[in-house]
């Protein structure tokens, strides 16, 4: 039977990730990750070379215009996002970040809309770019719920019986979680950059944010420019450069 695959109720927020303060006395590490976290995970970026923005021009996907013209196609695009996600697994650098955990006070602000840092067991996660498991009514933005299966289907309504859209932040719209990523950078001890190539604003200028005091560390197999000086480059893959540090972080506490 066809129908709806939509839960009828709220979706379960990001570890409330907005109301993150971080504990007293503890060392507060930053993980700002971008697609390239998710490459050996088998996710695509977007801006490398055969990257999605490649195939599929963003002002045909990922803009609210695009899903004025044509929300099927933006629908499908998304959908196949989501069958990707849904089969891949966390990699050895998701898995180190949550690793993070055990010595220090760890916050991750994502750009990416996968659900790899959660599945890998990161506590708190701030999706700055939305979440592809997620819809949310056109009627009224508040009004989020998980997506049940893969597909999001033109006729999916939400309980006020508007459709249903991907719960992304398309190109041309607010990013309502800068405020609540800026307050957690600003408050960094350590900041690692993992897998972006700071291309997008708002979440690029996220970094500039970091305190003076604030050690910086970028992994990403390119050059990246990071607008801050002193930054420490580990150049190569997420899935060798991040167990890397998170050894190196965690042997110093012991
Ligand atoms: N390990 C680490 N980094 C990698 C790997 C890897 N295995 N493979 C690629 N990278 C790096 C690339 O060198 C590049 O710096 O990941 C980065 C990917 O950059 P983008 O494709 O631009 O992705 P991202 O920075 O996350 O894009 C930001 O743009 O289109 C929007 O909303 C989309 O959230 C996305 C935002």
């Amino acid at each position: 039977m066809k129908g709806p695959k939509i839960r009828e109720r709220p979706a379960r927020s990001s570890h409330a990730p907005s109301t993150y303060i971080g504990a007293v006395g503890r060392t507060r590490v930053v993980v700002f990750s971008g697609a390239g976290v998710s490459a050996e995970s088998g996710i695509r970026t977007f801006r490398d070379a055969g990257g999605l923005w490649e195939e599929y021009p963003i002002e045909e996907v990922a803009t609210p215009e695009a899903w004025a013209r044509d929300p099927e196609r933006v629908l499908r695009f998304y959908d196949v996002r989501r069958e990707a996600i849904i089969r891949a697994a966390p990699n050895a650098a998701h898995i180190a970040i949550a690793g993070l955990e055990a010595g220090f006070d760890v916050a991750v602000i994502t750009q990416n809309i996968d659900d790899l840092h959660e599945r890998a067991g990161s506590t708190t996660v701030l999706h700055l770019h939305g979440e592809i498991m997620k819809a949310r009514s056109t009627a009224d933005p508040t009004l989020v719920t998980m997506i049940n299966g893969t597909s999001l289907k033109p006729g999916d309504r939400c309980v006020l019986g508007s459709q249903l859209r991907p719960h992304i932040v398309w190109f041309g719209e607010e990013v309502p979680m800068i405020p609540s990523a800026a307050r957690i950078v600003s408050r960094a001890d350590r900041l690692l950059i993992v897998g972006t190539s700071l291309a997008v604003h708002p979440a690029a200028g996220l970094v500039q944010l970091a305190p003076p005091h604030c050690e910086i560390v970028l992994v990403d197999p390119d050059e990246v420019h990071v607008p801050r000086t002193g930054v420490r480059h580990i150049k190569g893959s997420a899935s060798k450069g991040v167990p890397q540090l998170a050894d190196e972080w965690l042997s110093e506490k012991t």
